[in-house]
């Protein structure tokens, strides 16, 4: 079977390189045993390669079952996936079998895999070393023969690095990773997708097929999908239903796209380069990092016109102790340099009042007040400053830096803070 015929077979609409690349994997790796390890934001479509690599396997007339670790009670899910013995616990009336017990011979895919608990974990991987698991409440060991696929719209080494995910586990899963590229690293599918469930939901609803004006297009392409085929699906649905006129013009789809959650500019590129995302990630990074320089830049101006003016770094520093200790630390200016004069405005003219701002700084140019920092070391600076404000807490410090738990990681790495 080609890869035509299996997008066929499976109803998977699409043609980038990336995807191709995705199924492709899957369909080498479908006849081995090899566990998989899927990985994808929401609603990229893991579940579908899932259930791809089950049916183009040996084991494609063996049972296969898809379960959500992350819908299961952390109370319950050992004994789902391995059994109990009668008596295990309060409510154990009769022996049960497990999960890995009841699709021995078949595939189990194991969705949001980083929900699971981390006394669940080590029995997963005891069970991917060597096949065998004890259910609760016994000591006896039993074996099984299953086939196991996870996926994660997280970032399972981000989970692994914060101890919340067993690092040896998730080694042992991430051999063989298979990676759905997000709709809007795939620009060129964005319309393939829309014409296909356009098509689809006509049939269903028996209503005449919805299209997209030149500007409606565009937009569709320009837009973030932050739920990727789901949301594609789910705004398809929508307009076909709401909307009156078959032709979607471009003011009539925004109302349909929620706005991002991102309050910087979204900096989206339609380019198919695989670093898509990670260029508008850098790119609004540099925004709060530039914006940043400027503040401080301001502040640090306030601070020397204070300081000058004779007022004492302990009166300063009382009020404001926080953010002007961290301006001064990162100062690099000399206050008693002799370039630096400050003269007062005249006590006569209209525009003095007590407002220190009115002090200035003369001659303005020649005071080197920005950092000679290249923008590396300053986003290294941020990063050191946002994981310590957040007591070493990732995924905080991300959402104080504005930035994605990926990125942060990468940059941690990248930097060597950890
Ligand atoms: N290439 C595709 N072509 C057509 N439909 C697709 C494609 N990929 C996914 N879909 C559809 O998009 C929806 C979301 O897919 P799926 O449930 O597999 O996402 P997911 O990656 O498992 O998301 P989540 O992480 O939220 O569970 C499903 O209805 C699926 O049928
Ligand atoms: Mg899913």
């Amino acid at each position: 079977m080609n890869l035509q015929q299996i997008k066929l077979r499976f109803g998977i609409t699409g043609n980038s390189p990336r995807l191709n690349y995705a199924l492709e994997t899957a369909v080498r790796v479908a006849p081995t045993d090899i566990t998989v390890y899927i990985q994808g934001e929401s609603g990229v479509g893991k579940e579908s390669f899932s259930k791809i690599i089950h049916q183009l396997s040996n084991r494609k007339h063996g049972p296969f079952i898809a379960i959500n670790c992350g819908a299961i009670p952390e109370g319950t899910i050992n004994s789902e996936l391995f059994g109990h013995e009668k008596g295990a616990f309060t409510g154990a009336i009769d022996n049960r079998k497990g999960y890995f017990e009841t699709v021995n011979g078949g595939t189990i895919f194991l969705d949001e895999i980083g929900e699971l608990p981390l006394e669940t974990q080590s029995r997963l991987l005891r069970l991917l070393e060597n096949g065998e698991f004890i259910k609760v409440g016994s000591s006896k060991v039993q074996t099984t023969d299953v086939r196991i696929i996870t996926a994660t719209n997280k970032d399972l080494f981000a989970e692994a690095q914060s101890g919340k995910f067993r690092e040896d586990l998730y080694y042992r899963l991430s051999s063989l990773p298979i990676k759905v590229p997000p709709l809007r690293e795939r620009p060129q599918d964005v319309n393939l997708l829309f014409r296909k469930f356009a098509f689809d939901l006509a049939e269903k609803y028996h209503s005449p097929e919805i299209q997209l004006d030149h500007d409606a297009e565009d937009l569709l392409l320009k837009y973030s999908w932050p739920g990727n085929i789901r949301q594609l699906k789910n705004l398809v649905e929508q307009l076909v239903i709401l909307e009156r006129d078959n032709v979607i013009t471009a003011s009539v789809l925004r109302q349909y796209l929620p706005e991002q959650t991102t309050n910087l500019p979204a900096l989206r590129t339609n380019s198919q380069s695989s670093a898509g995302s990670d260029f508008s990630e850098r790119d609004i990074f540099y925004k709060i990092l530039f914006d940043m320089k400027n503040e401080m830049s301001d502040l640090k101006k306030i601070v020397l016109e204070l300081l000058q003016k004779g007022t004492s770094k302990e009166d300063i520093l009382e009020g404001n102790e926080a953010v002007i200790q961290r301006v001064l630390a990162g100062s690099d200016v000399d206050l008693a340099s002799p370039e630096i004069t400050i003269s007062r405005p005249d006590a006569e003219s209209p525009e003095s009042d007590h407002d220190h701002h009115h002090f200035v700084i003369e001659p303005e140019d020649s005071v080197n007040l920005e950092e000679n920092l290249s923008l590396e070391d300053k986003e290294e600076e941020l990063i050191r400053k946002a994981l310590l404000k957040n007591n070493g807490k990732r995924k905080k410090a991300a959402q104080d830096l504005g930035i994605s738990e990926r990125t942060l990681y990468r940059k941690i790495k990248q930097y060597e803070l950890d």
